[in-house]
């Protein structure tokens, strides 16, 4: 019997290495199809690998009457309909922690871009302006970072930050004074965070809890001055109400990775000099997506030879 697989979205080729060594598959690499033209590609299909390009919608899964699993090669499940996917019997796994190191680096590449004005000082530099006066600075050092949402990536960023010499809150559902004593932070509510803190930084899920979670309220109850980063999910920020934090001077600086919308349609947050910005690159290291890509293709193949997932 073959085993018949699609991958829809680019993903490493060394990642997928152990579905290339398995006998009886079928790998069909397909990365620019419509949404229409995947639905007419999927029938006879039993697994699809993607990044987080294809939505894996309702619609999709209907049409896929031989689908068995689906391979997340990231953490984000956001682009799956995992209730459709459920109701089918469709099996979902993820890489929850291929991209992990990679995103914390990312925050913190973001965290130190945007403390020292770096985007700004070398856009100028290229239009050949020597201005040593717009791009003066702050330290990291003493300074408070706020971590919301304090799971792997917010760990990471954490244990980074305290190496830079920052303090540390954190609030997380899941985080109690033992643990947080045991990894050397502060934590408490997440008012208590955005009061604290001179740096932010969100490490939470999208999920009904956490869309716009840092609001206009939020802002308000912030230091003058904060500087924020969203490496996370588009949509945790409100973009509109960061719009307005930004102009009118309480937010200093902000880091975004990821959008409300992707890919961007909307650049009006990239008009105010205060915000840097990447296209959700924060898992984009050969490194990350490698270890993304044999982590959902050894699940793949153990799901092929014996019917179960480890999903880690
Ligand atoms: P994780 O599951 O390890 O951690 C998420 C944490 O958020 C958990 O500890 C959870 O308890 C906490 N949380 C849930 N609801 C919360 C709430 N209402 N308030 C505060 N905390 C809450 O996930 P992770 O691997 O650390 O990933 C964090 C985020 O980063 C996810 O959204 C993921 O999709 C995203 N991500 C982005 C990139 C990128 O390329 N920019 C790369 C990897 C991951
Ligand atoms: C993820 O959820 O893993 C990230 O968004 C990274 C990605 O897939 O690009």
């Amino acid at each position: 019997m073959t085993f018949h697989i699609l991958i829809s979205d680019p993903l490493s080729e060394e990642g997928i290495y152990p579905l290339r060594q398995a006998n009886g598959v079928n790998i069909v690499m397909e990365t620019n199809l419509t949404p229409e033209q995947l639905e007419d590609r999927i029938h006879g299909f039993d697994a699809l690998l993607v990044r987080s390009q294809t939505q894996v919608t309702r619609e999709l899964i209907e049409k896929a009457s031989n689908l068995k699993i689906i391979g997340r090669a990231g953490v984000g499940v956001d682009n799956i309909d995992l209730e459709a996917a459920t109701e089918h019997g469709i099996i979902v796994v993820n890489a929850p922690d291929g991209n992990t190191n990679s995103a914390a680096e990312h925050t913190m590449a973001m965290i130190m871009s945007m403390a020292r004005k770096i985007p700004q000082a070398f856009h100028a530099l290229r239009n050949q302006q020597w201005d040593r006066k717009s791009y003066v600075g702050v330290e990291l050092k003493n300074k408070t970072l706020g971590v919301v949402g304090f799971g792997r990536i917010g760990q990471e960023v954490a244990a980074r930050a305290k190496g830079q010499r920052m303090n540390v809150i954190a609030y997380d559902p899941f985080l109690t004074a033992e643990k947080a004593e045991k990894l050397g932070v502060d934590f408490g509510s997440v008012e208590d965070v955005l009061r604290a803190a001179d740096f932010i930084t969100v490490h939470t899920p999208l999920l009904k809890e956490t869309k716009h979670l840092i609001n206009k309220e939020a802002f308000e109850i912030m230091k003058d001055g904060v500087q924020i980063v969203n490496c996370a999910r588009g949509g945790i920020i409100d973009e509109n109400a960061l719009y307005d934090a930004v102009k009118s001077g309480k937010v200093a600086g902000a880091a975004l990775d990821v959008f409300e919308q992707e890919p961007m349609v909307d650049f009006r947050l990239l008009d105010l000099p205060e915000i840097i910005a990447t296209p959700h690159l924060g898992a984009s290291t050969f490194e990350a997506q490698e270890s993304v890509a044999v982590d959902v293709s050894v699940d793949v193949v153990s799901y092929f030879t014996t019917g179960t997932v480890r999903n880690s």
